[in-house]
């Protein structure tokens, strides 16, 4: 049994952000922009905020450069912001790293402590300003999720807060706006998007027959559409899709009855964390070599589906080599098809933080009960299998 509810409001399409200030009508006359570092002010977005607030006499304060993997000390800033100026609503313009930084912004400026207190204490989020989230690049589905990520270079640490209170109050959701994300964040982005996919699909406990074929579904979107993003940077039907897939990858609506935690993103956050790598690459070097690892006779047949349904390998008979060849394929999509690097050695990682890393990807239960449990000796043998 499950419950399902996104409250989340969606504007998909070219233009949809003409929208925002109807959508915003009624939340108040004080907002907050959010934004990275300036491709907002390239593509158009920045200006449409600004004057559709101005137009709804909505007084707009800024909060810029927001960093990939945001840090706190840049959330801690906002939520001053918010205190001082009596914020009554936030907009969040851009991909993951913005929207999260908007969400922990959001419920932070409603809370007397300190907003790491959230993820260290584990505090509860009482009440949040509303959020509004303009989606720039295709990967996180932050738009549509109850989740943000932070990191927080004093301690190394990259940590999730998941709360139903940090669900975007509405998200505009315009490919034509992803059309100047460069091939190397349009291939992390399309990884990070699959391996959300996968981190459901590869899932012991019991589901739905009609969630697995929608998630190969997705799958096949993804792997059928980044090379072309990649490839044509301005094709609308790349995009759109690539842009749909990464918010219904991540929303719960495929997750039914699983509800095994992920793998893959608790041993990439580390990379993340202690290297500042962007998210989607390290998913994609981690990937294929925790599935070598956990592989074994008793999973294999999932593997095989996955390699039928995804990549189109017929039978032939042997569900492990089947298994393997599957493995394959996955490497050559993200490491030929989106010429992403393989390697941790590659992108100048090496083991002198693996043990700690390991442990903090397997806390606080000290495994990861995944599709395969994992201590962190196995967690260190697959961080050892990527150099
Ligand atoms: O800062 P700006 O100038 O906007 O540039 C960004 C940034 O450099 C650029 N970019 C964004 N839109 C663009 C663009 N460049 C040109 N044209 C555009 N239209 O892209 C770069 C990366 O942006 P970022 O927001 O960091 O990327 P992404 O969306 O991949 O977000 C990654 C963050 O989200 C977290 C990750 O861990 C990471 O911190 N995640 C959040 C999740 C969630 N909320 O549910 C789940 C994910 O698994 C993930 O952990
Ligand atoms: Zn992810």
């Amino acid at each position: 049994m499950f419950v399902y509810h996104i409250p989340t409001k969606i504007y998909f399409g070219e233009n949809q952000l003409n929208f925002l200030s109807d959508a915003v009508s009624g939340f108040g006359k004080k907002a907050l922009l959010v934004y990275g570092g300036g491709s907002i002010k390239k593509n158009g977005v920045y200006d449409s905020i600004l004057l559709q607030m101005k137009n709804s006499g909505v007084q707009i304060f800024e909060l810029s450069g927001i960093e990939p993997n945001p840090k706190v000390d840049s959330v801690r800033r906002g939520i001053s912001l918010c205190k001082s100026e009596k914020i009554d609503f936030v907009i969040a313009a851009g991909g993951g790293s913005v929207m999260d930084a908007g969400k922990f912004i959001c419920a932070g400026a409603c809370a007397e402590h300190d907003v790491w207190e959230f993820i260290s204490s584990g505090r509860p989020v009482k009440k949040a300003l509303p959020l509004f989230c303009v989606l720039t690049v295709s990967a996180t589905g932050s738009e549509m999720d109850n989740t943000a990520v932070l990191n927080n270079p004093e301690t190394m640490e990259k940590r999730a807060l998941i709360d139903d209170k940090l669900f975007p109050v509405a998200s505009f959701c315009d490919p034509a706006l992803t059309y100047s994300v460069n091939a190397y964040q349009t291939a992390c982005g399309s990884a990070d998007i699959l391996s959300h996919l996968m981190e459901v699909y590869f899932n012991r406990n019991q589901n739905l027959f009609m969630l697995d074929t929608q998630m190969e579904g997705m799958m096949r979107t993804v792997v059928k559409f980044a090379p072309v993003a990649v490839a044509e940077p301005e094709n609308y039907e790349a995009r759109a899709n690539l842009m749909w897939t990464s918010t219904w990858a991540i929303n719960g609506y495929i997750y039914g009855c699983k509800k095994n935690p992920w793998s893959c993103h608790a041993i990439e956050h580390q990379l993340s964390a202690v290297y500042d790598i962007t998210h989607g690459l390290g998913l994609a070097i981690i990937t294929p070599r925790w599935m070598e690892f956990v592989l074994d006779e008793s999973n294999a047949e999932k593997f095989c589906r996955f390699g039928k349904e995804v990549f189109g390998i017929e039978s032939s008979g042997h569900s492990i080599q089947d298994a393997r060849r599957a493995i394959d394929c996955l490497k050559d999509f993200f490491y030929s098809k989106l010429n992403l690097k393989s390697t941790l050695s590659e992108i100048n990682i090496d083991c002198s933080h693996f043990e700690s890393m390991a442990k903090n990807a397997c806390s606080p239960a000290g495994y990861i009960n995944g599709w395969k449990k994992l201590y962190p000796d196995d967690v260190v043998q697959i961080y050892k299998n990527c150099l």
